[in-house]
């Protein structure tokens, strides 16, 4: 973390492969600050707001090391025009319990981050759109499938993301709130912005953040599939049929299913794993344990879900104990092979440390 720590004020994910700054990397490691109480925990949590634009808009990426890094490709200089699972709340209302003292200029940001979606983003369901794959932080995920073809390419996929970018819908601030290629409401991405705006809720007693996490948990527990034992993405059949362990953090929201979440993450026919659970069942064909997010573990996913399994007894020192294993193992990687440990991905990744964080879970059953 102290290596990767940028000047301006946040944590590259990875030196060499992901010198910028990314959003909700930048949330896991405002926790990751905070556990180390470390100053730097309100710092990096406030960078993240830099290029927040009028409609309350949160780019995925800041580019201050260099702002026109990627000028032509985004069209504007500093930030890009999609936005990230929008984990800030939850890392405010921690850092909060923690002690730092948190402005009321950081906490009016993060509701106007929030708001974003309520007002640019809801479909006629009452959940929340993403417009491109990358919003949703799992960039290859085999839910995107239908998108990418069969068998997946990876190459052949960048080449479609990347004219999905340049066929982006953005309104007068730049950013994105449309997409004629890409619109799905996906089961992870809502559970997350369910989650923070309870997040919000809590930190700041303003009942309207409460009810709308309820309203939106109640719009997307409609979305679960008795057949698929999972909560599926709306908008896109072909996404719902590929079982994905970030598919189950709706549960953050939704504790009444956390048994029935519970019994599917430790079924070793699909998730359940020593340095587990794997983000994709692996009875799925195109599961890969260690091609990008097609697999393997994810340690920011495996946090979420340990938060969110909180009410089951043995979950959460579960996860975690997996989680540091996989953490230590594979030198910290950005994510893991499940039976083995082996690392994928950037190394050292810096959301990895989040294993500081769940250590201390792992005693408590
Ligand atoms: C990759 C991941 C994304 C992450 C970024 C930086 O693009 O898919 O979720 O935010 O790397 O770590």
């Amino acid at each position: 973390m102290e290596a990767a720590w940028q000047p301006m004020g946040y944590t590259s994910p990875n030196l060499a492969v992901y010198p910028w700054m990314w959003l909700w990397d930048s949330c896991f490691h405002a926790l990751v600050w905070a556990e180390l109480d470390d100053e730097r925990a309100l710092t990096e949590l406030e960078s993240i707001f830099t290029f927040q634009t009028p409609d309350g808009f949160v780019p995925h990426m800041g580019y201050q090391r260099d702002p026109d890094a990627a000028i032509e490709f985004w069209g504007r200089s500093g930030a890009s025009r999609i936005s990230q699972p929008p984990m800030y709340a939850h890392a405010a209302r921690v850092l909060a319990e923690r002690g730092y003292a948190l402005g009321d200029r950081l906490i009016e940001q993060i509701g106007r981050g929030l708001e974003f979606f309520w007002r640019f983003r809801m479909d006629s369901a009452g959940l929340v759109r993403t417009v491109h794959p990358w919003e949703s932080g799992a960039d290859d995920s085999p839910r995107w499938d239908a998108w990418a073809g069969v068998p997946f390419d990876a190459s052949r996929f960048e080449a479609i993301k990347q004219d999905m970018v340049r066929q982006l819908q953005v309104n007068e601030f730049g950013s994105a709130v449309d997409s004629p290629l890409f619109s799905v409401a996906s089961a992870m991405f809502n559970g997350i912005v369910a989650f923070n705006a309870a997040e919000l809720g809590r930190l700041t007693g303003d009942r309207r953040w409460t009810e709308r996490a309820e309203t939106l948990a109640t719009a997307i527990d409609r979305q679960w599939d008795a057949t698929a034992r999972s909560w599926v993405d709306a908008g896109n059949h072909e996404s719902a049929a590929v079982r994905t362990s970030d598919a189950y953090l709706p549960v953050l929201v939704l504790p009444e299913r956390a048994g029935a979440v519970w019994a599917e993450l430790t079924d070793p026919a699909g998730f359940d794993a020593p340095f587990g659970p794997r983000n994709v069942d692996r009875r799925y064909p195109g599961y890969r344990s260690l091609t990008y997010w097609r697999g393997g573990t994810w340690p920011q996913i495996n946090y979420l879900l340990a938060v969110g399994l909180a009410s089951v007894p043995e979950a959460r020192a579960r996860i975690a104990r997996h989680t540091v294993a996989g953490a230590w193992a594979s030198d910290f990687s950005e994510y893991w092979d499940p039976d083995t440990g082996r690392g994928g991905g950037a190394r050292p990744q810096s959301w990895t440390t989040l294993a500081l964080v769940m250590s201390s879970w792992v005693g408590e059953s």
